[in-house]
């Protein structure tokens, strides 16, 4: 075994990166076995964005992958990523659906959790790394890594004691974003070993071009774990290249001691599943992208905003996002880039922008966040924001679950009434994603089919077609509602279905509620339906004192800017 290990994220960072999380487990299987002789450290085969297309997008049951899989490698310690207090979904859990997630994700094969929380809140991380230590599982405490004015090393190297102190087997700091300089990473590195004894990991990624170089830093600062991707899944906003790591490092200090000959065979393989996935091949994800030193934004995350801006018909505000961005970190405290906190500042930004005024609407995950359900933010929220927020509402100072009762009984019950769970892991599917995990474990979702390659001519049922068609698009794992019009001809605004005199909507997006109904009185300011806008809920307010006369627009129906739900007497 050499000197430094490594991680091999072919299987959940690097396709997440790349292939927008679609590679299938039938398309997995074929090369486990040799991957299995290679000698990683772990195999990272599990996580948020895994489990979520799995059923979202491929109807594959994502326990029947980690089963398979750790099957096929009993060699290879599986490895997954879990949120925290969120596991592999985008909000907290209560304790008893954490308990038995991190047990059946043990019992069916993970080794090693590597647990994070979006904002370093260690009371957000406790619960779950309880549960992986009572199964006796590896550890990694994550230290989600960022740069701003009040993240230093030291810090960071504290909250790696706390972690050491919970009982984490090893630390890992997890630059996703790709922020961290070859000179930090040496420094870093050196600070938490001047800390903990435990094992150090650097997870990084190539969005901003010094993974490699930071990654040699890492080594000489006594790393003891490097994340990397086979290469035909490596770069850009994927992790460095494995056999590119395994020859640089030959003959040094820090040999890997894998056989690149193998490797070389195994890099083969993956060569022909880029070319079966290239259609969600993303190539502005494949780029460097040097905006993220510049912003601080990870990459997948400017692609995201683009399609925000873009279904918001705003893409000339782009230059001013970039420069809200910023500002709204800063107000909210400086929080890390990652789910789900990224998603959280970016899309105040863009409503910052478009509405022309700071925090006039605010997103329910932004109130939650300001009001400390998402745990403790690294410095303290702007006063003037919070009020702006809360109005009179006080923010909490527990553990965030703390205030949730259990969920697991109520959530059985609901899936036993329809006679749908299998097994036990049904009912933690459905937990984590109601919805989809509904529709799911019904049977009744589809493997969506991966397009022909040669996707740069418009298709001849587009071209033919005499009216715009609207398509759902993927962008960086997420799906956009984009109108496509054949050339020369321009897509309509749509014509307002409904008088335009009532309570409009500002943005596009779903109205996923009412909160009033016909008759209803109510006053100027009142919330009188939930619009869930961005992957965002937000509040839509009445324009006046009145009762309410019609309602116009059904509950799930999409909306433009500018068409009225309601009209107020
Ligand atoms: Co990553």
């Amino acid at each position: 075994m050499g000197r430094v290990k490594l991680t091999e994220t072919v299987f959940r960072d690097a396709h997440q990166s790349l292939l927008a999380t679609r590679m299938r487990t039938r398309d997995m299987l074929p090369i486990a076995e040799k991957m299995d002789q290679v000698g990683f450290f772990s195999l990272e085969m599990w996580g948020g964005a895994t489990f979520d297309t799995c059923i979202r997008y491929l109807n594959e049951d994502p326990w029947e992958r980690l089963r398979a899989l750790k099957m096929a490698m009993p060699n290879t310690p599986m490895q997954m990523l879990l949120r925290g207090q969120n596991l592999v979904g985008y909000r907290h859990y209560a304790d008893d659906v954490v308990d038995r997630f991190v047990q059946k994700a043990a019992e069916n094969g993970v080794d090693i959790f590597r647990i994070f929380d979006a904002v370093n809140d260690i009371r957000n991380m406790e619960r779950s790394i309880k549960a992986a230590k009572k199964m006796e599982k590896h550890v990694q405490g994550g230290i989600s890594y960022t740069i701003s004015p009040v993240h230093t090393n030291e810090q960071f190297a504290k909250f790696a004691v706390k972690l050491a102190e919970l009982g984490c087997d090893s630390i890992c700091i997890k630059d996703m974003a790709g922020l961290i300089t070859p000179q930090n990473a040496y420094d870093l590195i050196r600070e938490i070993k001047k800390e903990v004894r435990l094992p150090v990991n650097l997870h990084t990624h190539c969005t901003s071009g010094m993974a490699q170089m930071s990654y040699f830093y890492a080594c000489q600062a006594g790393a003891d774990i490097l994340d990397t991707a086979m290469s035909p899944l490596s770069g850009g906003s994927s992790q460095p290249a494995t056999e590119s790591l395994v020859a640089a490092l030959q003959g040094t200090p820090y040999d890997t001691g894998l056989d690149l000959e193998l490797l070389t065979e195994i890099k083969r393989y993956f060569e022909k599943i880029v070319d079966i996935y290239a259609s969600v091949f993303n190539p502005i994800a494949a780029r460097l992208d040097t905006n993220v030193l510049a912003y601080q934004i990870p990459g997948g995350m400017l692609s995201n905003l683009v399609s925000q801006l873009i279904e918001q018909k705003a893409m000339d505000k782009y230059d001013e996002v970039l420069a809200e961005i910023p500002k709204v970190r800063k107000d909210l405290g400086y929080p890390p880039l990652v789910t789900p906190t990224s998603q959280i500042v970016v899309t105040q930004a863009v409503l910052n922008v478009i509405t022309g005024d700071r925090y006039k609407m605010v997103p329910k995950e932004v109130k939650d966040y300001v009001k400390g359900l998402y745990g403790k933010s690294p410095a303290m929220i702007d006063p003037k924001v919070r009020l702006k927020v809360l109005c009179d509402e006080e923010p909490i100072v527990v553990r965030p679950a703390d205030l949730l009762p259990p969920e697991l009984e109520s959530a059985k019950k609901a899936v036993d009434a329809l006679g749908l769970a299998k097994k036990e892991e049904d009912y933690l599917t459905y937990v984590l994603y109601p919805q989809v995990a509904l529709k799911f474990l019904q049977g009744a979702a589809v493997e969506e089919p991966l397009a022909k390659k040669q996707p740069s001519a418009p298709s001849a049922s587009v071209s033919l077609k005499a009216e715009p068609i609207a398509l759902n698009v993927e962008i960086d794992g997420e799906s956009y509602l984009v109108k496509v019009a054949p050339a020369g001809m321009t897509i309509q605004e749509a014509q307002p279905k409904t008088p335009t005199d009532g309570v409009t909507v500002p943005m596009q997006g779903v109205i996923i509620r009412y909160l009033v109904k016909k008759g209803d009185s109510v006053a100027k300011g009142d919330a009188i339906a939930v619009l869930e806008a961005m992957k965002m809920e937000q509040n839509v307010l009445a324009n006046k004192d009145g009762t309410v006369r019609e309602i116009y627009v059904k509950e799930g129906t999409t909306v433009a800017p500018g068409d009225a739900l309601m009209s107020i007497d």
